[in-house]
């Protein structure tokens, strides 16, 4: 496989509305952003990926975009932007930014011509349905709760929203909708951007006849992902993507690919006749999911083999065929060390675990803001505290709908809530985490005073100068992007360990996803004659056996292992 940039980065991604507030407003802005940028510069991120910033009615975050070429109000100009960009390009980072494509808001201007008449030049740039029975034409549920259909009066017809009411499906059958975003692609890429990451970009393609998702007969909406996941045109608009704009540009490109199989991605993301460079697939994030339909809570506990399984496949899966991305934070997902480490007395130890962990894989790592400081999920007492449609919509739902006792409601939603990323990113210990000086639009998470930007710099033990040194091997240690990954011990219940092989270069990476203290015994094929210590959470003594160890909780030792 030929090298390129975007293999050897690491992405830090930013939800600018939580980052950094520079007017007092309560909502972060792109000056704020500017202010950080040497922050961003000390981490030694490569890349900066910008969740959206257009302009937008902020049904869902500014996942709902009314304007493609402008900035939003709240977050500043367009002059911002451009400054924002320069200030980036002249710290040597690239600036990915998100394209929501698979839908708009219904305040663009398309949509708000579409829904005048149907004979509106704009009506087949959505997906409209007469209702069936006086009912939705399907049983498709939409992502936020209830139907994936809304009825518009003026036209007696219901439009398609895989998302919320406010964010209508995009008609990608119509050229005139893919030469359009094409058209918009070119437009910030001539403008210097570095590539896109792609909202949902699997669910651009639907099933012909948008088919009733098979279920005994009651009355509920389903979850239709076989039908808008991966459709039988999604690569054929892809290719078409590639053709008139990404293959002229030198640029990283991500698609976020709900459901997606290793096969697929491979498909995708192949150097050669793929589109893009990688693309986040869910697989490992739904490993705490309680589908069962008898399920109260819909979370339910992970297990270590598990995860196993699921990142191998994809490691081996996608070994000298695609690329993957590595991930296990961003807006929408609890964060990592609540989730999969220990966010009470092994924060520190455990979130520098998953970092290893996440880093030490082969694919480019992403960053979400706050979890290089090994920031925490939050628990407000109150649901009126939450800000994300999502979350609010679906307990809304368990409590009036499903008569779910609220506080079991609200169990849930500490756990799983999209707002336990979303909190204010922690700068300092002064009020509202330095992230404002007004009020900020989404609570702090109240364990700011110790976590937070000023102490992690000041602490040469901190989870980011961890973070710091694992993005700097990376730099240095070419086999920590391009090696080949081997699990080892693979039926271990607390141990996950693997090794990383380029040519004569190889390391073992051994990582305690407990509390406890496992012994490790490393298998007698993995043969050396002699190592050093890479990385690792604990003080090691250098003369130590590695053959057999006792772990320390949540340890995590990176070795490089002579032949
Ligand atoms: C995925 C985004 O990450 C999420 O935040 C958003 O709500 C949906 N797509 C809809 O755009």
């Amino acid at each position: 496989m030929t090298k390129t940039w975007w293999k050897d980065s690491v992405v830090y991604q930013i939800y600018p509305r939580s980052f950094c507030d520079s007017n007092g407003d309560g909502v972060g802005d792109l000056r704020g952003i500017i202010s950080k940028l040497d922050y961003l510069k000390g981490l030694g991120v490569d890349v900066v990926w910008l969740s959206p910033v257009y302009r937008s009615p902020n049904d869902d975050n500014g996942y709902d975009i009314s304007d493609y070429r402008a900035i939003m109000d709240e977050f500043g100009t367009f002059a911002d932007w451009e400054e924002m960009l320069a200030g980036m390009h002249q710290r040597g980072i690239k600036l990915v930014m998100d394209l929501v494509v698979n839908h708009t808001s219904d305040e663009h201007p398309w949509f708000v011509e579409a829904r005048k008449s149907k004979d509106n030049p704009y009506r087949d740039f959505y997906v409209w349905r007469s209702g069936r029975d006086g009912h939705e034409p399907n049983n498709w549920a939409s992502h936020f709760g209830g139907s994936a259909w809304q009825y518009d009066p003026a036209t007696d017809e219901y439009y398609l929203h895989l998302f919320s009411k406010k964010q209508p499906d995009l008609n990608w059958e119509n050229p005139m909708v893919r030469a359009e975003v094409f058209e918009l692609m070119r437009w910030w890429l001539d403008r210097g951007i570095d590539g896109f990451r792609m909202d949902v970009i699997n669910m651009i393609s639907k099933t012909p006849g948008l088919p009733d998702v098979p279920a005994a007969s009651d009355d509920r909406y389903r979850y239709a992902g076989q039908y808008f996941t991966h459709g039988p045109r999604l690569l054929e608009f892809l290719r078409e993507m590639k053709q008139q704009v990404l293959s002229r540009y030198d640029i990283l490109t991500v698609g976020e690919t709900p459901l997606t199989t290793p096969e697929q991605a491979a498909e995708i993301t192949n150097e050669a006749t793929g589109m893009l460079s990688m693309v986040f697939q869910f697989e490992h994030m739904s490993l705490d999911a309680d589908i069962s339909p008898a399920s109260a809570s819909g979370v339910s506990a992970w297990r270590l083999s598990d995860l196993k399984r699921v990142m191998t496949r994809w490691q081996k899966g996608l070994e000298g065929r695609g690329w993957n991305s590595l991930y296990l934070s961003n807006h929408d997902q609890p964060r990592p060390v609540s989730r999969f480490g220990d966010d009470g007395c092994y924060r520190v130890e455990s979130a520098k675990m998953l970092g290893t962990f996440l880093h030490m894989q082969q694919g480019t790592p992403y960053i979400y803001q706050g979890e290089e400081l090994g920031m925490t999920n939050v628990a407000f007492a109150s649901i009126a505290d939450y800000r994300d449609i999502a979350t609010l919509n679906m307990y809304r739902e368990a409590v009036e709908e499903r008569g779910i006792d609220p506080q079991l409601a609200l169990k849930v939603v500490h756990a799983r809530s999209r707002d336990n990323a979303r909190t204010p990113m922690q700068w300092d210990a002064s009020a509202e985490a330095g992230f404002t000086f007004g009020t900020p639009w989404i609570k702090v998470n109240p364990n700011y005073p110790t976590i937070n930007v000023q102490q992690a710099l000041a602490d040469p033990n901190s989870v980011y100068h961890y973070y710091r040194k694992l993005i700097r091997l990376r730099k240095e240690n070419s086999v920590i992007v391009h090696g080949a990954y081997d699990l080892i011990l693979d039926d271990h219940p607390e141990i996950y360990a693997f090794t990383r092989t380029l040519g004569d270069d190889r390391l073992l990476v051994v990582l305690n996803f407990s509390g406890a203290t496992p012994r490790f015994d490393l298998p007698g094929y993995v043969s050396f004659s002699g190592h050093e210590l890479l990385i690792g959470n604990y003080e090691v003594n250098p003369a130590e056996d590695i053959h057999h160890l006792t772990l320390r909780p949540y340890e995590a030792r990176v070795y490089r292992l002579m032949q």
